[in-house]
């Protein structure tokens, strides 16, 4: 299975994102924390180049606390300001406001000694699609920010959004494309949900999901659909007994392995298998 999906609109958004990175200060760039590395462009380190860093392990709800926390020390050490976030239910947003103000302390520190006063820290958030950067934008704003920019008989330019008298937000995210040229990790993309079902197929890439399962995580298959570790040998089998299980049949008869697949991808993206980390940083071993 080759997944691949490369969308034709990727050179104009690199350009704008080049156009925008220009106007900013530091660079917030959010990652799935189920797959803090496959849900990254490492291009954002050349396009970034010079910017304060901040790093969002954003989804974390759905991950494995002791693995985030490896992830967390990992970035830090590459240089990134990291925190855990859940941009759904808004948990540690709010503490990111601190952290751009940790991350820009240098220039800060250098406006104050040339005595410029008052010049707001510009942040952009950067990331592939789907993982939270409108929901993330929007808990980190809030209602209450005042928009700037584009004002009526005001010179068109960019909208930011007001966080406070520190920080402005550019209010439309830098969108990058994920790399695909490990197998690895267009498969993770896809166990996540990150790429659309419609283009692959999921009944086959179910099997890899359960094989890293079985290996990883066993317990999560027993909890959810009964299956006794000593019968998880076989991928397929597996997935019958999920069918079996969930009624998946074709004409009561006949299993049906793409709605099983399906019943087994949503349950392990809403973390009803267990709360899953797909990788750690290289290297590191369970
Ligand atoms: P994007 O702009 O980067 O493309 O991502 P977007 O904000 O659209 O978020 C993609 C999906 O991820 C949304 O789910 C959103 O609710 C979910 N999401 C974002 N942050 C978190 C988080 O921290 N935890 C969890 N569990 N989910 C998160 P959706 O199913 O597409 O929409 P919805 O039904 O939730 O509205």
């Amino acid at each position: 299975m080759n997944l691949q999906w490369y969308p034709g609109h990727m050179t104009k958004a690199k350009r704008m994102m080049q156009e925008d990175m220009k106007l900013i200060d530091v660079v917030i760039e959010l990652v799935d924390a189920r797959i803090p590395a496959s849900s990254r462009n490492p291009d954002i380190d050349t396009l970034a180049a010079g910017k304060a860093r901040i790093l969002l392990l954003n989804k974390y709800d759905l991950a494995d606390p002791d693995a985030t926390e490896r992830w967390k020390n990992w970035y830090e050490k590459k240089g990134f300001f990291v925190a855990a976030v859940n941009a759904k239910n808004g948990t540690g947003v709010r503490n990111v406001k601190d952290l751009i103000l940790c991350a820009c302390k240098d220039k800060i520190e250098r406006d104050r000694k040339r005595g410029i006063k008052n010049r707001p820290i510009r942040a952009m958030i950067v990331g592939i699609p789907n993982v939270g950067k409108s929901t993330f934008i929007n808990s980190f704003a809030g209602k209450a920010c005042t928009k700037t920019g584009n004002k009526p008989g005001v010179t068109k330019g960019k909208q930011w959004i007001r966080l406070n008298k520190n920080v402005e937000l550019l209010d439309t995210p830098g969108i990058l494309w994920p790399k695909f040229e490990d197998e690895l990790v267009g498969e993770r993309l896809a166990f996540i949900g990150s790429i659309k079902d419609d283009i692959i197929q999921s009944a086959e890439l179910s099997l890899k999901l359960i094989a890293f399962l079985v290996e990883h995580a066993p317990q999560g298959l027993e909890n959810r659909y009964g299956i006794a570790q000593e019968d998880m040998e076989n991928p397929l089998k597996i997935l019958e007994e999920i069918a079996l299980r969930r009624g998946c049949l074709i004409r009561g008869e006949e299993t049906d392995y793409e709605k099983a697949a399906g019943i087994l991808f949503d349950d392990f993206r809403s973390g009803k298998c267990g709360f899953i980390t797909l990788e750690l940083p290289e290297g590191e071993e369970k």
